[in-house]
This record gives structure tokens, C-alpha cells and sequence, in this order.
């Protein structure tokens, strides 16, 4: 079967996937999600994505439907049944159908929708050559660390970076950067890596998260911290991360050079380090069928 949707359980092809329109994720964006992906058949950190929308789900007080071992052998299944050994995988969790009404139904019952759709792999030569980004106002809410379905700031961004003929584009609010459209941001100052701190104000990649052990293992000054639109453009070293991206070197910000204008040591040391750790994690990338491989917990 090509590209999966498990709808409550009911698996069936993402053609032929529905939710009714009284959803409260259409009605309102009342709904938390994941992005999780595969690596020849592996899925990557499936537990810190499971562990984030639980996170994600009790901040905005919606129940999971399902035991994190439900969720994770429908994942496993509906992964397995697409045959993608590079897939994207997203969970979606809705506060239910319901009479629109803003405040919560009395009954709810979850909807509950995974989908499992290819991987285009990114092009090597935005990873070889960097890529620019510009920066816009960032226009979202106060609980930035919750993966919630409203992403209407989010696709205006993605938006003005498509028309600039950019690849991101980079949220600024008062001053300080804060984070991606859809990725975490780091820049290398004074060789010092720096990137915002895990509050409200952004999402808590895992690949962030992944690549924070990377450059603490590789004994590299890091510091999390606020840092403003001005230190970015000055940062000797400027790149992304995020699931589908992986790390990408940024050479350049609202048409102004970032360092030498070339990804720079630190961001090539560290995707090198990162694709090193994908292939320990997840293994040659031929294999196949697919499979979790549970990673021993560090916390
Ligand atoms: N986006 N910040 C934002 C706003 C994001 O949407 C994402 C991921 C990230 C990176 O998080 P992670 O490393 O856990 O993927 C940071 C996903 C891929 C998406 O919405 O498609």
C-alpha cells in the first residue's frame, strides 16, 4: 500500500482518509501533533516524540486516547504497511467532533490520525552549500513549546520565505530570535554555539535536543541563551535543525553574508557528527521491513 492514514485505529489509504467536519481540529486547531521520521526502516526517537505530545497534549488539557503503547504499535503498523523505509510520519490528535462551541464538550472523545507519506530526502546541495533564510516578526502565541495544530504564523512565515526564493524563514520577536518557521535555530558567536532556551517562547526539537548532546560530547562552548537579530547577523556560524532537515548550514540572512558566506567547521563537524549517530541509531539504511529500535533512555 502507498502512503497510510490510521484514522481511530481504521488504517486505510491516506486517499480515502476523512474526519468529520464538526472535528475540532478544523474548527479550531484544537489539536496537538508530532513529525517523527524513518531511516531504512528505522523510526527515529519515536519515544521523545511520544514523550513531547504527551507534553503537548496535557498542556492544553487533551486526553491521548490511547496508551503510549497503543500509539506506538499503531505507528509501527501503519509504518510498516506503507513500505517506506524513508517515510514522514505524523501523529495528530484532536480534541474530537462536537457542536462548535468554543469551550471543551462535555464528552470528548479524541480523534486520533497518523500518516505515513515518503520522505524526499533534502537536496545534498543545500546541505553542502548552505542555504538563506530571511526573517520575519514572529506573530505567534504565548505557548510556542506546545506542537499545537495552529500554524497559521508558521505558514504565513513559510509563505514570505517562498516568495523571497528562500529556504527559511527565521521568527524575530522583540528583538530576539526565537526560532524557525519550522526548524530550531543556532549560531555559532564569538565560538561560542548558542541557541534559545527551552521556554515558552519555542518548540523543543528533539533534533535540537540531539544535536545539543553532540556538541556537548564533542566538548565545544555552548551556551543557551536569548540572542538578537543583530548577534545572528554578526555569528561567524549560522545553522538549523529539525526532523525533516536534519542540521543545515544558513551562509546567509535577509540577503547579508553569514561569516565567509560558507557553511563553516562547527556546522560540518556536527551534521557529520549527526549523520554518524543516525547510522548507530537506525543502521545501514537498506534495511528492511521497518522496525523501532528502542534507544536505551537517558533520562
Ligand atoms: N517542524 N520549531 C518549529 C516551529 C517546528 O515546527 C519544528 C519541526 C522544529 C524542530 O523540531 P524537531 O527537531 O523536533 O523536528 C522547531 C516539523 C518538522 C513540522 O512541523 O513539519
Amino acid at each position: 500500500m502507498p502512503a497510510i492514514a490510521c484514522v481511530n485505529g481504521r488504517f486505510l489509504p491516506i486517499s480515502r482518509a476523512t474526519v468529520s467536519v464538526e472535528d475540532r481540529g478544523f474548527q479550531f486547531g484544537d489539536g496537538v501533533y508530532e513529525v517523527v521520521r524513518s531511516y531504512g526502516g528505522t523510526l527515529f526517537r519515536l519515544d521523545e516524540h511520544l514523550d513531547r505530545l504527551v507534553q503537548s497534549a496535557r498542556a492544553i488539557r487533551l486526553p491521548m486516547r490511547y496508551s503510549l503503547a497503543q500509539w506506538r504499535r499503531l505507528i509501527v503498523r501503519a509504518h510498516r504497511m506503507s513500505r517506506f523505509p524513508d517515510a514522514k510520519v505524523y501523529l495528530q490528535l484532536t480534541r474530537g467532533p462536537a457542536p462548535r462551541e468554543h469551550g471543551f464538550p462535555t464528552t470528548v472523545r479524541p480523534t486520533a490520525v497518523i500518516t505515513v507519506r515518503k520522505l524526499e530526502p533534502l537536496n545534498p546541495a543545500l546541505r553542502r552549500d548552505g542555504v538563506s533564510v530571511i526573517t520575519v516578526p514572529d506573530l505567534r502565541w504565548g505557548r510556542c513549546d506546545v506542537k499545537s495544530l495552529n500554524l497559521l504564523a508558521n505558514v504565513l512565515a513559510r509563505e514570505d520565505a517562498r516568495a523571497a526564493k528562500v529556504f527559511e524563514a527565521i521568527l524575530v520577536r522583540e528583538g530576539s530570535v526565537t526560532e524557525g518557521a519550522i526548524s530550531n535555530v543556532f549560531a555559532v558567536i564569538r565560538g561560542t554555539v548558542t541557541t534559545s532556551p527551552t521556554d515558552p517562547s519555542i518548540l523543543p526539537g528533539i533534533t535540537r535536543a540531539a544535536t545539543l548532546d553532540l556538541v556537548r560530547a564533542d566538548g565545544l562552548p555552548l551556551v543557551e541563551r536569548t540572542f538578537s537579530l543583530d548577534e545572528l547577523r554578526a555569528a561567524e556560524e549560522v545553522f538549523l535543525t529539525g526532523t525533516t532537515i536534519e542540521i543545515v548550514p544558513v551562509v546567509s540572512v535577509n540577503g547579508e553574508k553569514i561569516g565567509t558566506g560558507e557553511p563553516g567547521p562547527v556546522t560540518r563537524r556536527l551534521a557529520g557528527r549527526f549523520a554518524a549517530m543516525v547510522e548507530a541509531e537506525c543502521g545501514a539504511r537498506d534495511v528492511s521491513p521497518p522496525a523501532t529500535r528502542r534507544r536505551k533512555r537517558s533520562r
